[in-house]
């Protein structure tokens, strides 16, 4: 907006005549039938990021036509344009991999087309971050809405929710309480509805953290994919987006310090997925922000978890919707929240709340004295195993495991984990502390979801659930379990993660926020001279790949390319 240009006249090419580049400009786009009248409006962009792949994004065709309504409803020319979808079943080698590409898509996409303002249509895990950094970056005014969640899906009288019980019942398939008949009809019932995974996974927290970041209409987060709402919910989007293009209300404006610090409470509230640390940490990057993951850590110490779902509780996203969605949370945070900060619909974040419904009896979002979890959900380890920081979402998992000192079991990569774990001559008891390597965001590369290691089978089978499991990599935001991710810096730079030997003993003291690795100072130094780093592979040398291993950077920066954060300026969360 830089140029005060609008409409379709902002983001000319121009060889010395303005006018002709308007003229040729014109003439192509009315072969796609549009009138002078509609040409002269304001220019509301649509992401389209519909995919036949992506079934997290079916609805978008529906949602793109009532965000049309809406632009022109108020007045506006809407027009949808694609960018990258990524699912996270159809990503390889993972969707964190392609969620750099396509922030830059958005934001080249954005800032290319004569765009007076935007709406970004997400849901899947990634594309809500990667579309809010792209937007952050372009600052063009930006609304964000998503797909909703799914409904929830049912087998033999019990609901199921992608994906807790996906890991929850092919941990039962492994330990042989179920058979293949039964697998394979869950299989086709965990995900019975457009939209995202209904339990409080990466898109749902996303989902949540945007509204409080006041970057979503109020209400959007949880109303699932399916409802008549939903419809209407993308239609006052529509609506908005020409008020905010008349506005220029652009991300820097909303996506402030006090924005970034409510996304943050409402993270720990909900009992969060830990992925959300690092994509919120990337956001704010692109914005002049560093991420304190100390001060951080600090503020769970004040944000218990609130929120009764799963993987951390027992309900699922329709049920939050039913029980008031967002508003009821930032409602029991209210004393703990920057009420003041800007939000997509001209007010602040006190008065969207203060003009919501008003609250009633519900048993999905606890009152602030009567939590779910103590604390926040995610807790913020160091020691010398990770000097950088590693994290633990301590909502969900074991609590008998938050003490603990046990023996490394180490696998060296994801391929070995692969080929060993389920190995009966595998050296491995249930007090153990398995170890995976290479997973990080240039090991694998991209950080996969591998954290969640598997319980070895023989353990399984005896009954086990849950063992100490630490890496470099990253977990769904879906699963449960003592699992210590995002392991700083990770082990293909030669962190200590990569100098773990099997046999060694490691200590995890959650409470202290402490993970050591109990070998000496002197012995350490002598595994550190003989390390070698991990030799290229051939497909490292060239295209996406290339640029990725060269400019990503760790967990800690929120795996961004190097060349599209911003010069930082301010450290948040400021006031823990
Ligand atoms: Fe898309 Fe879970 S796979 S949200």
């Amino acid at each position: 907006m830089a140029s005060g240009k609008r409409g379709m006249r902002k983001g000319l090419t121009a060889y010395g005549d303005r006018e002709f580049s308007l003229f040729l400009r014109k003439a192509f786009i009315k072969a796609m039938g549009y009138s002078d009248d509609a040409l002269e409006r304001p220019i509301i962009g649509i992401t389209n990021t519909y995919s036949g792949f992506n079934a997290c994004h079916r609805n978008v065709p529906e949602l793109i036509e009532a965000v049309k309504r809406g632009v022109m409803l108020a007045g506006g020319m809407a027009v949808d344009f694609p960018t990258i979808s990524l699912h996270e079943s159809f990503a390889y080698p993972t969707s964190m991999y392609l969620r750099n590409l396509m922030s830059v898509d958005t934001e080249e996409m954005i800032r290319g087309l004569p765009l007076d303002a935007v709406v970004l249509i997400g849901g899947c895990d990634k594309t809500v971050p990667a579309l809010l950094m792209g937007a952050a970056s372009a600052n063009v005014p930006a609304i964000l809405m998503v797909t909703g969640p799914m409904i929830t899906g049912d087998y033999h009288g019990e609901r199921l929710g992608a994906c807790t019980d996906c890991r929850r019942l092919w941990a039962k398939f492994r330990a042989k309480e179920l058979g293949e008949r039964e697998i394979n009809e869950i299989e086709g019932r965990l995900a019975p509805s457009a939209g995202t995974c209904m339990v409080m996974g990466t898109a749902s927290t996303m989902a949540l953290v945007t509204e409080a970041m006041g970057m979503m209409l109020p209400g959007g987060a949880c109303i699932p994919a399916v409802m008549a709402e939903r419809i209407r919910n993308a239609e006052a989007s529509g609506a908005r987006a020409v008020a905010i293009a008349a506005e220029r209300l652009t991300p820097a404006r909303i996506m402030t310090p006090a924005a970034f610090e409510n996304a943050l409470r409402m993270l720990l509230a909900v009992g969060g997925s830990t992925n959300a640390i690092v994509h919120l940490t990337a956001m704010a990057g692109r914005l002049g922000m560093r991420m304190d993951l100390d001060a951080f850590d600090r503020m769970g110490h004040r944000t218990p978890v609130l929120v009764d779902l799963k993987p951390t509780g027992q309900h699922y996203m329709e049920d939050l919707y039913k029980a008031g969605g967002a508003t009821t949370i930032l409602r029991e945070l209210k004393p703990l929240l920057n009420l003041g900060a800007p939000t997509v619909t001209g007010k602040t974040l006190g008065e969207n709340i203060d003009a919501a419904p008003p609250s009633f009896p519900q048993q999905v979002v606890r009152p602030f004295g009567k939590p779910v979890f103590r604390e926040g959900g995610i807790a913020v380890l160091r020691g010398n195993l990770a000097p950088g920081g590693a994290i633990i979402k301590q909502s969900a998992m074991d609590p008998k495991l938050a003490h603990h000192e046990g023996r490394a079991v180490v696998f060296e990569s994801l391929d070995d984990l692969a080929n060993r774990v389920d190995d009966p001559k595998l050296d491995v008891r249930a007090d153990d502390v398995l170890v995976l390597k290479s997973a990080g965001p240039k090991g694998a590369p991209g950080m996969p979801e591998a954290g969640y290691i598997p319980i070895p089978r023989k353990l399984a089978r005896k009954g086990v659930k849950d063992m100490v499991r630490i890496s470099d990599a990253r977990m769904s935001g879906t699963a449960f379990g003592a699992i210590v991710l995002h392991v700083t810096p990770e082990s293909a730079l030669g962190g200590p993660l990569a100098l773990v030997k099997n046999g060694d003993r490691i200590r995890l003291d959650v409470p202290s926020r402490r993970l050591e690795l109990r070998v000496s100072a002197a012995e350490l130094k002598a595994r550190r001279k003989k390390w070698k780093a991990p030799p290229l592979r051939a497909e490292d040398s060239r295209g996406y790949r290339k640029l990725f291993l060269g400019s990503v950077t760790q967990a800690d920066r929120g795996c961004d390319f190097d060349f599209l954060t911003a010069p930082s300026r301010t450290v948040i969360p400021r006031k823990p």
